[in-house]
């Protein structure tokens, strides 16, 4: 076992660090305050190839292993969570449902556009069936050579900025997971809109919306994976997504670490730096051990799905802990900041609302314990 980077990986996150530093960190505050990303810093993402990462060089993406994209993606988290966010979903459930099952021509026509830059979203949860993924109520009806596209899709991250949307419909009047279906949906698709953007705590950069389906006509051809796979789909597409949250929580939680560092070294206290004191050091100890765990956990699981092994329990785990100790790191970094912690000053502030929902989406906490617990009650 060996516990070091290829020359690639080290190379991609440093390339990442210092573009993030560069690009993203200036606006960080202000898309924040603005709940927007500049078209300017899209575009520059999109120059640099972030929409590209895990595109297939064949189709002009950057083809990169797992854990090369985690590296990636702990360093646009250290930045902003919620641009990292947008990036992705757009390289992660956003891009395998159509890698793994459209058709070879669907695949030809679009993915050199994902990978070129316009982006993906994924369209899973409803209003009514989140964690319950199998509940959804958005129906496909088959109509000679196309499928009719009727329902409401929520939490969809990318949605006003999307060009394409991997949705999830089933056959009207069933129930449970086995007549689920996966679509590609072209944005422009008449009967498709964004009906609401959701005013967020955290995250805010990164636009959340409803998406509403009204008679989306959406050609045979696009339709992903065989009638009825879409469940399966989901769901292997999202123990991918789960190694990104892992490796975006991380990011987060190494902001936080950095910030109280930097705090805990400048800020006097009983006349010495707070890093001087016994009860601060314990904390700044266990923000340190919590996050390498929860590296070594995402790493663990990145690793093995490049190793083409099953990794569905070992992605519920990494993001499972990532997300939880990065949020107590977050309260102890707020804590060492004292009361400059809870104004908008200081960036801590912003990481702890932004590292919220990691425990929240792509499966909350209680789903990775729930697919842990069958994982390891079948072994
Ligand atoms: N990969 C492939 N197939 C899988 C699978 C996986 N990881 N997990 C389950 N399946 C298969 C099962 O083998 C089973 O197949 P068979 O019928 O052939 O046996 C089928 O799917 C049904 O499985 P379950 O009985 O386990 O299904 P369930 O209804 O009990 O649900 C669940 C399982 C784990 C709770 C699932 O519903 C789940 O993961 N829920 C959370 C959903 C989620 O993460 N939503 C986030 C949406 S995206 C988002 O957050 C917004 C964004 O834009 C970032």
């Amino acid at each position: 076992m060996e516990f070091t980077f290829n020359e690639n990986q080290r190379m991609l996150r440093d390339m990442t660090r210092d573009f993030a530093a560069r690009e993203i960190a200036p606006l960080a505050h202000t898309m924040d305050a603005t709940g927007e990303i500049p078209d300017a810093l899209i575009a520059k993402l999109r120059d640099a190839g972030f929409f590209g990462l895990s595109y297939p060089p064949q189709y002009g993406g950057l083809g990169l292993d797992t854990i090369a994209y985690g590296l990636v993606v702990e360093e646009l988290a250290r930045q902003s969570a919620g641009v990292c966010i947008m990036v992705t979903v757009h390289n992660s459930v956003g891009y395998y449902p159509l890698a793994g099952f459209g058709s070879a021509e669907l695949q030809a026509a679009i993915l050199p556009r994902l990978a070129a830059g316009e982006i993906a979203s994924f369209c899973v949860s409803e209003p009514h069936a989140g964690s319950d993924a199998a509940a959804l109520a958005a129906t496909a009806r088959r109509d000679q050579d196309a499928y009719v596209l009727d329902g409401a899709k929520a939490w969809v991250t990318n949605g006003s900025r999307a060009r394409f949307f991997v949705v999830l419909a089933r056959t009207p009047g069933t129930t449970g997971h086995r007549d689920i279906h996966a679509f590609l949906v072209e944005r422009d698709t008449p009967g498709l809109a964004v009906a609401k953007k959701e005013d967020k705590l955290g995250l805010r950069a990164s636009d959340t919306v409803v998406v509403s389906l009204d008679g989306v006509r959406v050609p045979a051809g696009q339709r992903l994976g065989e009638e009825g796979e879409g469940f399966k789909i989901a769901m292997s597409a999202l123990d991918g997504g789960r190694i990104g949250v892992a490796f975006q929580a991380l990011g987060i939680g190494r902001a936080c670490l950095e910030e109280a560092l930097r705090y805990a070294r400048t800020r006097q206290a009983f006349g010495k730096p707070l890093a001087a004191q016994p009860v601060i050091q314990q904390m700044l100890a266990d923000m340190a051990t919590e996050l390498d765990a929860a590296r070594l956990l995402a790493l663990r699981a990145a690793w093995r799905k490049d190793q083409g092994e099953p990794f569905t329990k070992e992605a519920a785990m990494a993001k499972l802990f990532a997300s939880e100790a990065a949020g107590r790191v977050a309260d102890l970094a707020l804590q060492i900041h004292g009361g400059y912690g809870y104004v908008k000053e200081y960036p801590v502030e912003r990481y702890y609302r932004d590292v919220r929902v990691t425990r929240i989406y792509e499966g909350t906490s209680e789903i990775q314990r729930l697919v842990i617990a069958r994982a390891i009650l079948q072994e």
